[in-house]
């Protein structure tokens, strides 16, 4: 377990274990690779994040998670893996989010991308993100970093 402090300073705890905080989260967080290129979207209020959200009623988290790329990249998911689940102490609720790295082996252009612009395509994360105003709030803790190790040290 890590614990540590986000952009807003509250207290998020990452896990690398079996769901950990709870075996039904209601989000989800998709870190993603098309063809050795990271693939984000673009928030049209928070900015540049993996995809990501909330789980639908009668959904696995695991749908979710194949769904938001769909609506958020146009991503078609060719293999998704669990990576672990964090748990956000938040000033007004406790947000629980699994995480998961999937590659994306199609991008299809969709007519809306709901609340985000569209698919993102990098060839390198910057090292700047944390105080890259480009960037949202989801990829400026740790939990990025820990999860790209963790998946670097899987591959
Ligand atoms: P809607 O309910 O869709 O309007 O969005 P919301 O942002 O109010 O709700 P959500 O439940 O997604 O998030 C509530 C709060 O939890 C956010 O304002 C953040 O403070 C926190 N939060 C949600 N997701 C994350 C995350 O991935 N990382 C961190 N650090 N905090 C998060």
């Amino acid at each position: 377990m890590n614990t540590f402090r986000d952009y807003y300073n509250n207290e998020v705890t990452l896990s690398f274990k079996d769901h950990p905080f709870c075996k039904q989260p209601k989000h989800v967080w998709i870190i993603c690779k098309y063809k050795h290129q990271w693939l984000l979207t673009r928030h049209k209020e928070r900015g540049l994040e993996f995809p990501g959200g909330k789980v639908e009623e009668g959904e696995t988290a695991l749908q979710a998670a194949v769904r938001e790329i769909k609506e958020e990249t146009g991503g078609i998911v060719s293999n998704i893996n669990y990576i672990g689940q964090y748990y956000v102490n938040g000033k007004r609720d406790v947000v629980i989010k699994n995480v998961y790295y999937a590659v994306i082996h199609e991008l299809i252009e969709q007519e809306s991308y709901f609340e985000t612009d569209g698919p993102v395509l990098l060839e390198a994360l910057p090292s700047n993100i944390k105080n890259n105003g480009a960037y949202s709030f989801i990829m400026k803790d740790n939990v990025l970093d820990f999860c790209l190790e963790h998946i670097k040290c899987k591959s």
